[in-house]
């Protein structure tokens, strides 16, 4: 990663664990051999990614510091993995899967809807922070096609109106 592509994943915060994080660490690193920090490498980005919403360069830093590693470990794992988001997102992430079974089962119209209904396209936040879509590849729920995963639930067989449904009763 590119000096450049690090200034722009600063939250320009200091970034630290909360208390509750720290415990949830903590409880890790009894699980790992003390010489091999280094494979919580990847539990440590998804908890900076709880508490946070996103991991910014201040969190991989720290993580760095906090395993003893070089802080390149940490940017390669995090840039690696589509599942750790590099800039802030919504407080509710859709992701609609978009490979075959569900696109042979109608993922194009529920992109559509959902497109519509929320006023972004794949990649965007709303205005409000509340909602950002993205599509995906496969989420090994094929046979529920067209689906989607909604922060850390699956909704499958979906139809417009069940989109709505989901939707609509978010607090
Ligand atoms: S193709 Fe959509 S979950 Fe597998």
């Amino acid at each position: 990663m590119s000096a450049e592509e690090r200034k722009a994943i600063r939250a320009d915060k200091p970034f630290a664990f909360s208390e509750e994080t720290e415990r949830k660490f903590q409880q890790l690193l009894t699980r790992y051999p003390k010489d091999q920090k280094k494979s919580l490498n990847l539990p440590c980005l998804w908890l900076a990614q709880r508490q946070e919403g996103w991991v910014s360069a201040e969190a991989m830093e720290y993580i760095a510091e906090r395993l003893e590693i070089p802080v390149t470990d940490v940017y390669e794992v995090a840039t690696f993995y589509t599942m750790y988001h590099l800039h802030p997102i919504g407080k509710y992430h859709i992701q609609l899967c978009r490979t075959l079974s569900c696109e042979l089962r109608g993922k194009e119209e529920i992109l559509k809807h959902i497109s519509k209904k929320l006023g972004i396209k794949p990649g965007q936040t709303t205005a409000d922070g509340r909602f950002t879509l993205s599509q995906v590849e496969c989420l090994a729920a094929c046979g529920g096609g067209p689906m989607m995963q909604l922060n850390d639930d699956y909704h499958e067989n979906l139809t417009p109106e069940r989109v709505d449904q989901i939707l609509d009763q978010l607090p």
